[in-house]
């Protein structure tokens, strides 16, 4: 492998290529990065017709201690349903309410992870026909271990109207599958609503589940594409995300039915907390809304204004001035500075849908008009032909099996140098070739990503799909990280996406490999300001069986030469082609990192079978 360090034979890659995308699928953010422990906390799940289905909530006690059915009496305009808790026994007289007192549980998603130490926020509102004397307890999952109690006492005044209650329980123990129980042993009907449950330490105090976004950050992401995919569209326009229901005080978001992937989600995780995100993780936001085309029914093009206004009246929420109207709104929640939304994207893979054009073109030019510096991406693919619109970007997406996308190495050499750049905003091995997320889908990805990083003159960004998978609602495989109440780890193809955090911004250098069809090689050079040193990076897919002893020699090193202290290697590499991690061995597919001890111009190196390396040469 030659590889031509003279950065004057390089070209800059995009500051934007390398970023993420972030779709509510697979519980990923309800009951996954968003920390609220409560599932359905505003019993609105089981929809606007009472008695409903209080699911997942269950009942402590029988019909003779307690009567539990929903109501329309919430406080809150956007969902009224609210908990009705008629409780028939007593702490004295003729019907003694059990040991441990009468009422429901929330097991959260697949079980709350409560930590020994650690203080939970419970706010929940309540309202009563008398005194009430309530324990709020975390418990373990069968009821019997109190991990942290207290109690909620008013009298009859203070809780007759719509009342707002707030509990700090620090738990004495740890217990990954704890629910949340609200009990009592006074007769009386008590009204619940809006309960939520969160940790009091999450990512920057603002929600995010630490551990998760954390992961992320190890990636270095450039931008964060969201919330979908399938997600935006719906599988009717009725169900799909709508940005204006999810913002605001969360107690007054109405949730709503996501009928793609099949779930209930009461949007805690909300547009505004998706701009947050990205700005807490330094990243770029890329916000996919809907265009007025779902899976099933369209908007007609005639009838699509209303729908460009949502779009413009989103992106003054995310970046207006904090006295214009939707400004106003983001200001009111605690950000009075604009978010900085620089892209848009016009649906998602609705290219092929009959409205798709004409809708298209309303957005573009209503958008262009009023935020001329907003870029926006189309759904059609402009890689094999131009455009028949305008665009700064189109989106690109790929599933397919493993040899398919290593040869896709290559899908973007001969596309057109000319007109809108190519957002591959979806890509990753899917089938048998893939499983859960094996080692074989990481090496095709991580060959399909150096061709990337070789053609991003014509490809600004690219991002893996989907990110994460709540183990226990795997609507899609594989997925970058894999989590349940209280572990998570990444998959091979996660791996892969960190071994390219230093390309966004980098110079890629010319490289020529010898011809061996199962290799395919790049090379960047990057600064590390922080530490002031700059590094050449060269990395080699080997998707071969056979091992591979390479040569490599580094040309055009300009002022400095190689140091052998601080160049070292990471590979990516298992026994077995379809190995994979999981919660038992969740390090089993993970890059080994070493020192390079014979880093230097030219360097003999082995490349084992199956495998993906990164030489970090100091120069
Ligand atoms: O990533 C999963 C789904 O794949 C996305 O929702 C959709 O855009 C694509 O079809």
């Amino acid at each position: 492998l030659l590889v031509n360090a003279s950065e004057a034979l390089g070209r800059p890659i995009p500051k934007t290529l390398f970023g993420i995308f972030f779709e509510e699928i697979n519980h990923a953010g309800a009951g996954g990065l968003w920390a609220e422990l409560v599932s359905n906390r505003g019993f609105e799940a089981g929809g606007p017709n009472v008695p409903s289905n209080i699911d997942p909530w269950s009942i402590i006690g029988d019909e003779f201690s307690l009567i539990v059915s929903t109501d329309l009496s919430s406080c809150f305009e956007r969902n009224k349903v609210a908990l009705r808790m008629e409780v028939l026994c007593d702490s004295e007289g003729t019907a003694i309410c059990p040991a441990g007192g009468v009422g429901v549980y929330n097991p959260g998603f697949w079980g709350m992870n409560i930590l020994e130490g650690k203080t939970y926020k419970v706010l929940l509102y309540v309202r009563s026909s008398g005194a009430i004397n309530v324990s709020v307890s975390l418990m373990g999952s069968d009821g019997l271990q109190t991990l942290s109690t207290a109690n909620i006492i008013a009298s009859a005044s203070e809780v007759s109207n719509w009342t707002k209650m707030e509990v700090l329980l620090k738990a004495n123990a740890t217990n990954p599958n704890s629910r949340l129980q609200l009990t009592t042993t006074r007769k009386g009907v008590i009204w619940f609503d809006q309960v939520s449950a969160m940790p009091l330490d999450t990512y920057k105090g603002h929600g995010f589940r630490s551990e998760l976004v954390e992961m992320l950050a190890v990636l270095k992401p450039r931008f964060i594409r969201f919330p979908g995919g399938c997600f935006v569209e719906g599988e009717w326009l009725r169900n799909a995300f709508r940005w204006k229901a999810s913002i605001g005080p969360w107690e007054e978001r109405p949730g709503h039915f996501g009928d793609v992937w099949m779930y209930w989600t009461d949007d805690g995780l909300g547009y505004f907390e998706f701009l947050q995100l990205a700005e807490d993780l330094g990243t770029l936001p890329i916000w996919v809304f809907n265009n007025g085309v779902s899976h099933n029914d369209q908007v007609d093009t005639s009838s699509v204004i209303p729908f460009v206004q949502e779009a413009l009246d989103g992106i003054e929420f995310a970046r207006g001035d904090p006295n214009s109207t939707w400004g106003s709104i983001r200001a009111a929640m605690g950000h009075p500075e604009p978010f900085d939304l620089r892209y848009v994207a016009i649906g998602n893979e609705d290219c092929g849908k009959k409205n798709y054009r004409g809708n298209y073109l309303k957005f573009y030019s209503a958008i262009n008009k009023t935020y001329p510096d907003i870029k926006m991406i189309s759904n059609c693919d402009g890689s094999s032909q131009p455009l028949d619109h305008p665009a700064h970007f189109y989106d690109f997406h790929v599933y397919t099996s493993a040899n398919n996308l290593f040869t896709m190495a290559n899908q973007f050499d001969h596309t057109s140098r000319e007109g809108p750049k190519a957002f591959v905003s979806e890509y990753a091995v899917t089938g048998k070739d893939a499983g859960k997320g094996s080692l074989l889908a990481a090496l095709a990805e991580a060959a399909f990503l150096i061709g990337i990083e070789k053609n991003s003159d014509v490809v600004e960004m690219a991002s893996y799909a989907p990110l994460f998978v709540n183990a226990n609602d795997r609507r899609w495989n594989p997925d970058a990280i894999v989590f349940d109440s209280s572990q998570q780890y990444g998959t091979p193809s996660y791996w892969v996406q960190s071994f390219f955090a230093e390309s966004s911004g980098a110079t890629v250098l010319h490289t020529t490999l010898n011809s061996n069809t199962s290799l395919i090689a790049s090379a960047i050079t990057w600064k590390d300001s922080d530490a002031d040193k700059t590094y050449l990076k060269i990395k080699v897919v080997n998707f071969g069986s056979d091992q591979v002893n390479l040569t490599i020699s580094v040309d055009g090193l300009e002022h400095n030469s190689i140091q052998l202290s601080g160049s070292t290697k990471s590979v990516l590499t298992s026994g077995n082609l379809m190995d994979e991690n999981s919660f038992k061995e969740p390090t089993k597919v993970k890059p080994a990192f070493t020192m390079l001890e014979n880093a230097g111009k030219d360097m003999d190196v082995i490349l084992p079978p199956h495998s993906f390396t990164s030489f970090d040469l100091l120069t």
